[in-house]
């Protein structure tokens, strides 16, 4: 694992396999607005508001039939480690919970959308995978005690800091939190200035943070524009 980071350089461009150009990558481009965009709208709603809204986007995403990439550094984060028990906050269509089971992960993924549970079931289905993925809003969640080795909240804000207690409680012990989402330079709902050091430290170890600009995650960057995005690593010791 890379030692601990604060950079505003560019970390997130170099080997992504998923840039992409002309008619497509104004697309992607327009989508990836879009959802920047509604991402935000949603965080000032109530529950059903937001499972609606949530519940259009990921209607209108399987119309579009977009890959199911998993998020670049989640995956490298658990290159290598032994696999055991997974928690996925707020899962979407499953690309990285997919991603786990892929590697032998014993994955739970929640999330408010139950269109996107039915896709992501239908996604593990179709690729003869076993994930656990039910419908849940993360206020309510039984996040349970000393019951995941990892816990993934990648491009969900709140749903992580406002439950810092509850996912702590919830890592067993040597257990890895990998958290990835955008900063409040770049999205009003994204995490303020060292709000997850704030949130961890002294509670878990942090083993990686970062705070760069950059496109680091090819489903929630806006192709052709940087920006700021904040990655963290912290063990339950
Ligand atoms: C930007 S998407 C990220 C999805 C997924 N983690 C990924 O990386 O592709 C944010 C997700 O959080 C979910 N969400 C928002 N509020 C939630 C809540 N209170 N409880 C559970 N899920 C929630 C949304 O439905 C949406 O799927």
């Amino acid at each position: 694992m890379a030692g601990f980071q604060v950079t505003t350089e560019d970390q997130g461009t170099s080997g992504n396999p998923l840039t992409l150009t002309g008619g497509k990558h104004m697309r992607k481009a327009l989508i990836a607005a879009a959802l920047v965009w509604l991402y935000g709208l949603v965080q000032a709603q109530s529950p059903p508001d937001a499972r609606k809204t949530w519940n259009d986007t990921y209607a209108a995403l399987a119309a579009k039939n977009e890959p199911f990439l998993p998020n670049p550094f989640l995956t490298k984060m658990v290159e290598g480690k032994k696999p055991g028990k997974a928690l996925d906050i707020g899962m979407g269509q499953g690309r990285n919970a997919l991603m786990l089971a892929e590697r032998g992960w014993d994955v739970t993924g929640f999330d408010i959308s139950d269109v996107a549970i039915d896709q992501a079931k239908a996604q593990a289905q179709k690729r003869g995978l076993k994930v656990n993925a039910v419908v849940a809003d993360g206020n309510r969640f039984d996040y349970g005690t000393d019951r995941y080795d990892l816990i993934a909240g990648i491009y969900v804000h709140g749903e992580v800091t406002d439950h810092s207690q509850d996912l702590v409680r919830a890592l067993k012990r040597g257990g890895m939190l990998v958290v990835e989402g955008s900063h409040r330079e770049a999205a009003p709902f994204g995490y303020e200035p060292n709000e997850l050091l704030r949130a961890f430290v002294g509670r878990l170890t942090v083993m990686y943070y970062e705070d760069a600009i950059g496109q680091p995650d090819g489903t929630w960057k806006v192709p052709g524009k940087d920006l700021r995005f904040v990655r963290f690593v912290g063990r339950k010791e």
